[in-house]
């Protein structure tokens, strides 16, 4: 007998993958429900070759539901993970609302597995933000054998990491760009089409964003405290797919070649690194895939032991919905939690 599992914002940009990726993975559920806000009551989802009612998350019963896959934004998590918590189901939550809380682990499973164990105190995991993910699937193998002391990123995020209202505002200021109508701004502070906007999150005090503050802050969560980092996180008109330029300063020494070499064999990576025109890849090429993909491997002779690198993945999926499935796998593969039915 297998898990039951909720999705809970199954229409939106993480949830749909959610569903993709569970069918796809064959992921152990007897059952899945699709759920998010009263305004979608009764539309249908797609799950593999079978369609799912949505229903509301507010008049749901989590009784017998195993694990919660959360995709519905800090606001909800805040108020219905602690609920859904104390009914016994572990929640994977996609959003920000409990990243750095000290009793939930925040887990890449290609980097800190063993983190997951720590689940139980609240009963709540937490997923990274999409720009973190990718950026420490790809810096931990190089960490393990050189020992970062610094990283400099500049992130070129798609629209699809803002939600599905950020999409359909890329593609309805495309169009009023091509048909000469006037161009409206609700989601992005500025125009976003045909334009890359150096703003994701709100701003701090120190003139840094919130994206750039969460990226060194869960990178310090999930790889080593000691790492030192700063970003720079700009939107870019793109759909899917998040890209960063990487610069990183290692304690000891390490080559260019043998960073290449240890890519390739890392969990979640792969290289794809001609000195040659197409030798890389684009966002565009990394959307539906599950690796987190790594080009332009070059030293950095201003500093000591410097690399530089491109790191590209699809935002939806290692940054958000395959990077929680993973959790829930490693949940179930490490005998951490048991189906509710079978344990009944
Ligand atoms: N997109 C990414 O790359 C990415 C990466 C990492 C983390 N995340 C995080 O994942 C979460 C979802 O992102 P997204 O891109 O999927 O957003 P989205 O496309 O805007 O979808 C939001 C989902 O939340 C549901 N929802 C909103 N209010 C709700 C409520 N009161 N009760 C129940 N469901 C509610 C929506 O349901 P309705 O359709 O009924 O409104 C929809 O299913 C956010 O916290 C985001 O920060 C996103």
């Amino acid at each position: 007998m297998g898990y039951k599992v909720a999705v809970v914002g199954a229409t939106g940009n993480v949830g749909r993958e959610m569903l993709g990726i569970l069918a796809e993975r064959s992921f152990p559920a007897d059952e899945v429900v699709a759920l998010a806000s009263r305004r979608s009551l009764g539309t249908e989802c797609t799950f593999g070759d079978r369609t799912l009612k949505v229903k509301a998350l507010e008049h749901y019963d989590f009784a017998d539901v195993d694990i919660c896959l959360m995709s519905a934004g800090g606001a909800v998590s805040k108020e219905w993970s602690p609920r859904i918590a104390a009914k016994g189901a572990v929640v994977i939550d996609n959003s920000s609302a409990w990243r750095m809380d000290p009793d939930v682990p925040l887990v890449v499973p290609e980097v800190n597995a063993d983190a997951v164990a720590g689940f139980a105190k609240k009963n709540i995991i937490a997923n990274p933000n999409c720009s973190t993910a990718q950026l420490v699937v790809a810096l931990k193998p190089l960490h393990d054998r050189a020992k970062i002391k610094r990283v400099v990123v500049a992130t070129y995020q798609s629209v699809s990491g803002a939600g599905k209202d950020a999409m359909d505002e890329l593609f309805s200021q495309t169009k009023a760009v091509f048909t000469l109508d006037e161009v409206q701004t609700k989601k992005f502070s500025k125009r976003i089409a045909f334009n890359v906007i150096p703003h994701i999150d709100t701003f701090m005090e120190d003139g840094s964003t919130r994206e750039e503050w969460k990226m060194m802050m869960e990178t310090k969560k999930i790889l080593d405290p000691k790492i030192k980092l700063t970003a720079t996180c700009v939107r870019v008109p793109v759909f899917v797919g998040h890209s960063e330029a990487v610069n990183i300063e290692f304690e000891n020494p390490i080559t260019a070649d043998e960073a290449r070499e240890i890519l390739r064999a890392a969990p979640g990576c792969l290289v794809i690194d001609k000195r040659e025109d197409g030798g890389y890849v684009t966002p565009y090429e990394s959307v539906g895939e599950d690796a987190t993909y790594i080009s332009r491997i070059r030293e950095d002779a201003t500093v000591d032991n410097g690399l530089s690198l491109w790191v590209v993945s699809d935002n939806l999926r290692k940054g958000a919905a395959l990077n929680a499935i993973q959790i829930g796998e490693t949940l179930i593969n490490r005998k951490l939690i048991q189906a509710k039915k079978k344990a009944a």
